[in-house]
This record gives structure tokens, sequence and C-alpha cells, in this order.
């Protein structure tokens, strides 16, 4: 199996690795149902794997990951559920400081925060002031967000320019648009991986995502391995990106 793995990484191309890559965590309920485990086992089991997943490739080299982690239509679930979740990230963040902290990752989270606990932004604020100065890969945890919201938000803020006269309308540009998303001044992503088989975005950086390569795995997120990475980015360095043009 490792040998596999090893065999896999050397057939990947280090120079054309995806900047970028967005990631949508799905399936940990179903991983807990198929072992008669409460959803809550899936959750935890697919917190081990995203930490398992951004050293790898912050090991590679890859600058940005994305990962979804609680939508705003998230809400919709059972309480017990929602406050799961909610722990489960607060210690994430908690253990972050302890671990990937020290791997250099630099954790942000983005999406409206206002709905979240005081304790959950203030240790959002710590862990991300506490891991500002690394510069290894960027870690945005989407966390409450959701892209609509994104976009409205946007919207409001160059509206709200407008009127104090700080820019003219003329100014709202794409460019404009996309440093008032959460993920401003950071480049879009190359690659969305989302695994469970469900092929939507469920409200992820739909602006970002314009000319995002999408990639689709039937393995449930807790079962996501190095070798899936793997999988994902040779399939990446397969495709024709075209952006509109010809070749
Ligand atoms: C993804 O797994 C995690 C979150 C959405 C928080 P799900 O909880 O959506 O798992 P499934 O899709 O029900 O299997
Ligand atoms: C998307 O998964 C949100 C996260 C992975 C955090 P969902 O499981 O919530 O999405 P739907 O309901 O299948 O679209
Ligand atoms: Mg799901």
């Amino acid at each position: 199996m490792f040998f596999n793995r090893k065999k896999k990484k050397a057939e990947i191309d280090m120079t054309r690795l995806p900047v970028h890559i967005g990631v949508i965590m799905d399936g940990n309920g179903r991983w807990a149902k198929k072992r008669g485990l409460p959803r809550s086992a899936g959750h935890q089991a697919g917190a081990d794997t995203l930490k398992k997943i951004v050293t790898e490739c912050n090991k590679m080299g890859i600058k940005y990951i994305t990962v979804y982690a609680f939508s705003t239509e998230n809400w919709k679930r059972p309480q017990a559920e929602v406050d799961f979740l909610m722990n489960l990230l607060m210690s994430y963040l908690l253990d972050a400081e302890r671990t990937l902290a020290g791997e250099n990752v630099r954790i942000r989270a983005i999406g409206s925060r206002t709905e979240l606990s005081s304790e959950m932004q203030e240790q959002i604020k710590k862990t991300e002031a506490f891991t500002s100065k690394n510069d290894g890969i960027v870690m945005n945890i989407a966390l409450n967000y959701g892209s609509r919201e994104e976009l409205v938000r946007a919207t409001q803020n160059l509206a709200e320019k407008v009127k104090n006269g700080e820019i003219s309308v003329e100014d709202i540009s794409a460019d404009a648009i996309s440093s008032e998303l959460y993920t401003g001044g950071q480049p879009d992503p190359d690659l969305i991986i989302r695994t469970s088989n469900e092929q939507r975005l469920s409200n992820f950086m739909m602006w970002q995502a314009s000319y995002s390569e999408l990639y689709y795995t039937e393995t449930l997120w807790p079962d996501f391995s190095i070798s899936d990475l793997y999988d994902a980015i040779l399939e990446y360095q397969k495709r024709d990106r075209r952006y509109g043009g010809v070749k």
C-alpha cells in the first residue's frame, strides 16, 4: 500500500501542483451509519482525516487549502449535531495551535462570525493570531460559510463605499468583488475535491470556482487517504484548462 502511494507520488509533476485546493469534506454521516455508529463518530473521524491531508498538502508545497467545515445551511441539522460540530471545531482550532502551527500552517476562518458563539469567535481570533506569522500553507476553514452570504456581504461593502464616495459605480469590477470576498487577496482554487460522490457545490466558493477543476470521488471523507489526494492531483494534472480560449 505504501509502495503504491510512493509510486503515485512520483508520478505527480511537482512543478504543476494546484496552488489552491478546495475541499468539500462530505460523507461523515454515511461513514458512521455504515459502521452502525452515531453521526458524531463520522465527524470525529473526519477531523482526523483533515489534519492528515493538510499536513501532506503543506509538505508537498501546496500554498492554499480551503476546507468546507460548516455551511450557512448546516444550522438546519438537529441541535445536538450542530452542538457536536461546533465543539469539534473548537477543539480542532485549539489543537491546531499546538500541532498545525508547529508545522508552519497559517490558519484562517472564512464565513460569517456573528452567528458563532463568543467563545468560538475568541478562539478563531486566537488561532489566527497564533499562526499569523507562519509562512507554510494557508488553511482557510470555511465555518458558517456560504457563497451567497459572502456575495451579499461583498455587495453591501461595495455599496457602502460608493455611498461614502470612496469609489464610483464604475469601480465595481470583478477584481473589486473578488477582493471583498473572505478569500480576498488569495488566488482562486485550481482544484475542488468533493468526497462521497455528491456532485454539487452546496454554496461553496461559487464565485471563486468559476474556473476550478472539479473532482468528485465516491470515497467518504473519513476514508479519504493521502493516496486519494494524490489521485485527485494526478487527475487535475491531466485536465486541459482552456479558460474559454483555444489551444
Ligand atoms: C460532512 O459530512 C460534514 C458536514 C457537512 C459538517 P455530512 O455530515 O454531510 O455527512 P453525510 O453527507 O450526511 O454522509
Ligand atoms: C456541504 O455538505 C457542507 C460541508 C461539507 C460543510 P452538506 O452535506 O451540508 O451538503 P448537501 O446538503 O449534501 O448539499
Ligand atoms: Mg453531507
